[in-house]
C-alpha cells in the first residue's frame, strides 16, 4: 500500500476549475496516494524507453492521452476517485457530474460473478462428434487435472480450470466441428495468457479422448461468465434543472433506452456512449480494452439481436431505475497493469483490491455516462454541453496558446458559434485588442 491513512473523500469541490498543479494537490490530500504514485499520475510521469521497448516490438516513442479524474463516485458504500484516460471533451464532466447526483440517491449498487474465463479448443476431422462430445464430458476429471497440472500459483491463490463445456457446430465447408471450452477461475488477473496456455496443453488429450484434430487453442472473448451488475435508484426531484423537471428527464431516459433496446443503429450509439466511460477507466488501468469492447458487444449481441447493454425503467413511485450487465475481463496482476507505471498509481488511486472490485467500479463509470448521455439527449440535446466543452479544442486549433485558449474558449460559448473559424476571428480580434498601444 503506497498511500496514507487518511480519510479517502470522492468528493472535491471545484475541482474543475482548478490549474492542473492544484488539481493534483487535491486529489493527493482527498486520496492520500503517495508522492512516487502521483508523479506518475502527472504531467511529470515518463514512461521509461526500456520499459516501452520492453512492452511491443518497433517502438518509436508513446503516444500520450489527456488522464482526468471523475470524482464523486460511491460504489457499495465505497468512495471512488476516477482515473479516466481520454481524448473526448465532456467525458470526465459528465461522469462526474451523474455520479454526484447518483451518490445523493445512495450510490451505485454492484455485484460481480466468479472471474470466470473461457478457452475454448476446436477439434477437427471428428468421426463422431456425439460420441466425442460423450467421451470428453465422461473425461471431465482427467481434463481439469491436467489443467490444474501447471500454474501452481493460480491454485494456491484459489483459482484454476473448474469446468469444461462441449459444443458441437455444422458447418458445410468443414464439416463437424467439436469445440472444449475449458471455464477457469483466473482470479486477479485478465486470464488470457493463463487460458491459452491450459488450452495449448490440454488439446492433445482432447484430441485422444476426441480422436479428432486440436486447431484454435485460445480464450473466448465473450467472458459471459465474468461479469459484472451495477443498479441505481434515482428520485426525480435530485434530477430536476431550472428548465427542465425531474419526472420529464425520468421519462425521456426511460423512452431513449427503448430505442436501444429494440433497434441496433440506436443501441451502437448508445453503447458506445457507455464505452466512453468504460474504455478510459480500462486504459488508465493498463488493461486490454479492446478485450472489454469485444465482449461487451458480443454481449450485447448474445441474445441473436444487438441491444443496449443497459436497461432504464421507472418504477411504482416515479424514480429513475438503471442497470448495467456486461463481462468485465479485467485484471490487477500481468500486462501493462504491472509494467506501466500510471496503471500502477491510477490502481492505488482507487484504493482497487481485486479485479472483481475495479470491474464493478468500471461498470457504474459506463452507467453513469450513460445516464448523463441521455439525460442530455432527451431534453436540450447532446451538443450544446459537449461542444462549450470543446471550445477549448476548437480555440486550440485556431492558434490560441497559453491564456489565450481560455478567453476564446469563452468568447466562442458566449457567441453560440463554435467553430474554427469563428474562433480565428476571434483570436485576431483578441489580439488585435491587445497589441493596440493605450491612448
Ligand atoms: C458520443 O461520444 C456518445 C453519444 O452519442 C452517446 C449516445 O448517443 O447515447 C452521445
Amino acid at each position: 500500500m503506497t498511500h496514507s491513512n487518511a480519510p479517502y473523500r470522492s468528493r472535491i469541490a471545484g475541482l474543475r476549475a482548478l490549474s492542473i498543479d492544484a488539481r493534483l494537490d487535491a486529489i493527493a490530500t482527498s486520496s492520500g496516494l503517495a508522492a512516487e504514485q502521483l508523479t506518475a499520475l502527472s504531467m511529470a510521469k515518463a514512461l521509461p524507453a526500456q520499459t516501452v521497448d520492453g512492452m511491443i516490438e518497433n517502438v518509436i516513442g508513446t503516444f500520450e492521452l489527456p488522464l482526468g479524474v471523475a470524482a464523486n463516485f460511491v460504489v457499495n458504500g465505497k468512495d471512488y476517485l476516477i482515473p479516466m484516460a481520454v481524448e473526448e471533451p465532456s467525458v470526465v464532466a459528465a461522469a462526474s457530474y451523474m455520479a454526484k447526483i447518483v451518490g445523493e440517491n445512495g450510490g451505485f449498487q454492484a455485484t460481480a460473478s466468479d472471474p470466470i474465463m473461457r478457452a475454448q479448443i476446436q477439434l477437427l476431422r471428428v468421426e463422431d462428434p456425439g460420441a466425442a462430445k460423450h467421451a470428453l464430458l465422461a473425461a471431465k476429471s482427467e481434463i481439469i487435472a491436467l489443467a490444474n497440472s501447471k500454474d501452481k500459483t493460480l491454485i494456491d491463490l484459489g483459482g484454476g480450470c473448474r469446468d469444461i463445456e462441449v459444443h458441437i457446430f455444422e458447418n458445410t465447408r468443414i464439416g463437424h466441428m467439436v469445440v472444449l471450452h475449458l471455464l477457469v477461475d483466473v482470479r486477479d488477473a485478465m486470464g488470457a495468457n493463463t487460458v491459452n496456455t491450459m488450452a495449448e496443453m490440454v488439446a492433445p488429450l482432447a484430441e485422444r479422448i476426441a480422436a479428432g484434430e486440436a486447431r484454435l487453442r485460445i480464450l473466448s472473448n465473450l467472458a459471459d461468465l465474468r461479469t459484472v451488475k451495477v443498479h441505481i435508484k434515482v428520485a426525480p426531484n435530485t434530477l430536476a434543472t431550472k428548465n427542465v423537471s425531474g419526472d420529464e428527464y425520468v421519462d425521456g431516459i426511460v423512452e431513449a433506452c427503448a430505442l436501444a433496446e429494440i433497434d441496433p443503429y440506436r443501441a451502437a450509439t448508445h453503447n458506445k456512449g457507455i464505452m466512453n466511460g468504460i474504455d478510459p477507466v480500462v486504459i488508465a488501468t493498463g488493461n486490454d480494452w479492446r478485450a472489454v469492447e469485444a465482449g461487451a458487444h458480443a454481449w450485447a449481441a448474445r441474445k441473436g439481436h444487438y441491444t443496449s447493454l443497459t436497461r432504464w425503467d421507472k418504477d411504482g413511485d416515479g424514480n429513475l431505475e438503471g442497470t448495467i450487465e456486461l463481462p468485465m475481463p479485467v485484471g490487477l496482476v500481468g500486462g501493462a497493469t504491472k509494467t506501466h507505471p500510471s496503471a500502477g498509481a491510477a490502481l492505488e488511486l482507487m484504493r482497487i483490491t481485486s479485479a472483481a472490485e475495479l470491474g464493478m467500479v468500471i461498470a457504474a463509470v459506463g452507467l453513469a455516462q450513460n445516464m448523463a448521455a441521455l439525460r442530455a439527449l432527451a431534453t436540450e440535446g447532446i451538443q450544446k454541453g459537449h461542444m462549450a466543452l470543446h471550445a477549448r479544442n476548437i480555440a486550440i486549433v485556431a492558434g490560441a496558446t497559453g491564456p489565450e485558449i481560455e478567453t476564446v474558449a469563452k468568447a466562442l460559448v458566449h457567441s453560440g458559434d463554435i467553430t474554427t473559424d469563428n474562433a480565428q476571428r476571434l483570436l485576431q480580434t483578441q489580439r488585435a485588442a491587445k497589441s493596440k498601444p493605450e491612448t
